[in-house]
């Protein structure tokens, strides 16, 4: 392994024999940091929704694993990402969201257009040979799947369709040109490490136990992992925590239009390494981006979004399917800060994963260690 930070541990590719990672990689500040440079310093993650950046001029900001980014739509109506640090002392050059046609630092009011150039810089006339195209702000790339804004610090990157290789094209039926709402948006905080919730999202093994809602759909989920997600489906049935379904109440505006009969009869998640988790259900789409602040402090985005219409965007609809996801995700995180508790305590010796629910947890770990062994 590089640098001599990280504890001795390899890939491993068979979940038959495979352990799980040891406590240092939840707990230890210093691979916190390099996860920060190595994983959202190289690879797309999820920052938002188009939903948040309705027009020219629209902007909002984000600090995912501690990096400050404000996203904006130009005059244009392009997107674009850089960094929320300015050019002359590192201030801030937006807060919160909002609309505007120039950005003004919150320190001493440098300002730059919406394609980041420096615009204005008060009583710097006598500054000799001052560049201001060398104080332009830095740029990110930024690419949408969906309604959803992925970025990556690393202008060399690959595209974000190879990225997410045959997901778009899954998904498809959920995601393009359907009329998406964004009805519903919540923050859960947790004290637990980033990686442990990503892993629960990655495994149903947990599932029978921490939601009983889930248990009577435990033998009929399937996994597949590979690439950079893994993917989890179920027969919908009534899965009530994500969806209705064709019940004969069921009013035709809460689903979306143009669904298969499989994709009308199924709930489907996937998981994103690092940060992105999406579940699709014929009347609804939940998506989740997990925000690392500490090494062992995490903030979960949810964002819940229905067909364009008034029946889907009626309280009588949403409340239901919003009030039991919201369970679920108060079970799972119930729970982490016990795990976080006992990998700090410094007696837990990895354990050996189950090879057919946890599969997604083996290929999420390899590519935290693949990151990390990265050069550069
Ligand atoms: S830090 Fe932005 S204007 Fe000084
Ligand atoms: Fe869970």
């Amino acid at each position: 392994m590089n640098n001599g930070l990280l504890p001795t541990i390899q890939q491993q590719q068979n979940p038959n024999t495979a352990f799980s990672l040891p406590s240092s990689f939840y707990t230890d500040p210093e691979i916190y940091n390099l996860e920060k440079q190595k994983i959202f310093g190289k690879s797309w993650y999820c920052v938002g929704l188009t939903h948040q950046l309705p027009k020219p001029g629209a902007y909002f900001t984000v600090d995912i694993a501690e990096c400050p980014i404000v996203l904006l739509r130009d005059k244009q109506g392009t997107l674009r990402a850089f960094f929320n640090i300015c050019s002359h002392r590192a201030g801030p050059i937006a807060r919160g969201s909002g609309q505007a046609n120039l950005l003004t630092c919150l320190y001493h009011a440098w300002c730059f257009d919406l394609e980041g150039n420096l615009k204005g810089a008060p009583e710097m006339k006598e500054a000799e040979a001052f560049d201001w195209s060398a104080h332009a702000l830095t740029p990110l790339l930024v690419s949408t799947w969906g309604c959803f804004i992925f970025v990556n610090h690393d202008l060399h990157a690959e595209p974000l369709a190879t990225y997410l290789g045959d997901m778009p094209e899954r998904f498809q039926n959920y995601l393009q040109d359907q009329d998406l709402a964004l009805a519903h948006r919540a923050e859960y905080w947790v004290d637990a490490n980033w990686k442990l919730f990503v892993e629960t999202n990655m495994e149903n093994y947990h599932e029978p136990t921490l939601h009983p809602s889930l248990a009577p759909y435990y033998k009929e989920i399937e996994t597949e992992a590979k690439g950079n997600y893994t993917y989890q489906w179920c027969p919908e049935k009534d899965v009530a925590f994500l969806n209705k379904t064709e019940r004969e109440d069921e009013h035709p505006d809460t689903i979306f239009p143009g669904l298969s009969p499989a994709e009308m009869s199924a709930t489907r998640l996937v998981t994103f390494f690092p940060n992105f988790d999406l579940g699709c259900s014929p009347g609804s789409i939940s998506a989740v981006i997990v925000d690392p602040q500490a090494v062992d402090r995490t903030r979960i985005e949810l964002f819940w979004l229905v067909p364009n219409t008034e029946a889907a965007l009626s309280s009588d609809n949403l409340s239901p399917m919003i009030v039991a996801r919201d369970q679920v995700h108060r079970e799972d995180l119930q729970i982490l800060p016990d795990l976080q508790k006992r990998h700090a305590s410094g007696h837990y010796r990895p354990g050996r994963i189950c090879p057919t629910r946890e599969v997604g947890l083996l290929l999420f770990q390899n590519l935290v260690i693949q990151s990390l062994n990265e050069a550069g």
